[in-house]
């Protein structure tokens, strides 16, 4: 693994990793102290209970290469809060702020040495797993866990190209009381709409709409934009409230833009397309800000605008990438 960082960036998105992993694990009662193993030499029974009762949960979340040349994770407290709040959901132990704020500096610290220049980036994954030993506990949750953060030193997530993306009315992405949280299951439930928007539309991704109202796409938010304005979704339990989302409204919202937060039906969007400024993007971690080209819907191609990066995305993400990286101030709430 000590070529991560030269490989990374020609790498496809997550498939390189930090030699070095933070991890702690819960007993039942106790926390261990954090501490750091080789990556590739931890194990799993394979009876633990998140490989068959679905008891994990996750985040996503960035560390950039600062101006100094010191390493800084983005809003961290963000993704330490969401993911206590997918443990709860999960009946999963709860692990300490303290420590989730120590397994990540430490995954940061341990893995320096592959951290990518901008823009590329050190991808952080705390990954939070049931390990009880009990394939009977389908109706109980596990009360042991192990808590770890993986390092992946990245370059893009997107393809370069204008993005393709399916809108599906009709099936959500996922169980809605458990769109906020962030599960693998999620995920899983989503691949088959996604795989058949690839393979009928040569869709990179399917925004939902259960119910004929945008929600987000398989992996990120979902913005429409134009100069000065953003459209977006209230947030709701049915899907994951993003940080970047909230990153880049804040950030619309001090430069005097007009945000919305609000039911966007499918009919608005595929009218919205027809504006000649109009912009769509997709707001995520991995993501940053992806633009739209097309959106499909019911079969039938829309060209969002001119079907180019837009202005408005390009302001927000050069904005959002330039803090990331210490070369601008933001105070984010
Ligand atoms: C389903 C889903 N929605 C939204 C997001 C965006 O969240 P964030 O900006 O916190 O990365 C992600 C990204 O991880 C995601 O997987």
């Amino acid at each position: 693994m000590s070529d991560s960082k030269t490989s990374a960036a020609s790498a496809p998105f997550g498939t390189v990793f930090g030699a070095r992993l933070p991890i702690a694990r819960f007993d039942g009662e106790n926390w261990s102290a954090a501490e750091i193993v080789p990556t590739d030499s931890v194990s799993f029974g394979v009876a633990s209970h998140c490989l068959h009762y679905g008891s994990e949960c996750f985040e996503g979340m960035k560390a950039h290469k600062q101006q100094d040349g010191s390493v800084k994770a983005f809003r961290a407290d963000k993704n330490i809060t969401r993911l206590q709040k997918s443990a709860e959901s999960l009946c999963l132990p709860v692990p300490p702020t303290e420590l989730l704020e120590e397994l990540v500096a430490m995954a940061i610290d341990a893995n320096e040495e592959v951290v990518p220049s901008s823009p590329g980036s050190l991808y952080l994954r705390p990954n939070l797993l049931g390990t009880d030993l009990n394939i009977g506990a389908a109706s109980k949750p596990s009360k042991t866990a192990a808590l770890y953060v993986l390092a992946s030193p990245v370059g893009a997530y997107l393809p370069p190209h204008m993005l393709r993306i399916q809108v599906e009315s009709n099936i959500p992405r996922t169980t809605p009381q458990f769109g906020q949280v962030k599960c693998g299951s999620n995920y899983a439930m989503a691949l088959g709409v996604i795989r058949k928007a690839a393979a009928e539309f040569q869709a990179d991704q399917v925004l939902f709409a259960p119910g004929g109202f945008i929600e987000e796409t398989g992996a990120a938010n979902f913005l429409l934009l134009e100069e000065g304005h953003i459209i977006t979704a209230p947030l709701s339990g049915s899907f994951l409230h993003g940080v970047t989302r909230d990153s880049l409204l804040q950030l619309a919202r001090s430069l005097d833009w007009k945000v919305e937060e609000r039911p966007v039906s499918v009919e608005e969007l595929t009218a919205w397309c027809q504006r000649p400024n109009a912009e769509a993007a997709l707001a995520g971690t991995a993501a940053i800000l992806g633009g739209v080209g097309t959106l499909i819907v019911g079969g039938e191609d829309h060209q969002v605008g001119a079907g180019e990066t837009g202005p408005a995305t390009r302001t927000l993400r050069d904005m959002l990438t330039e803090i990331q990286v210490g070369k601008r101030d933001f105070s984010f709430a």
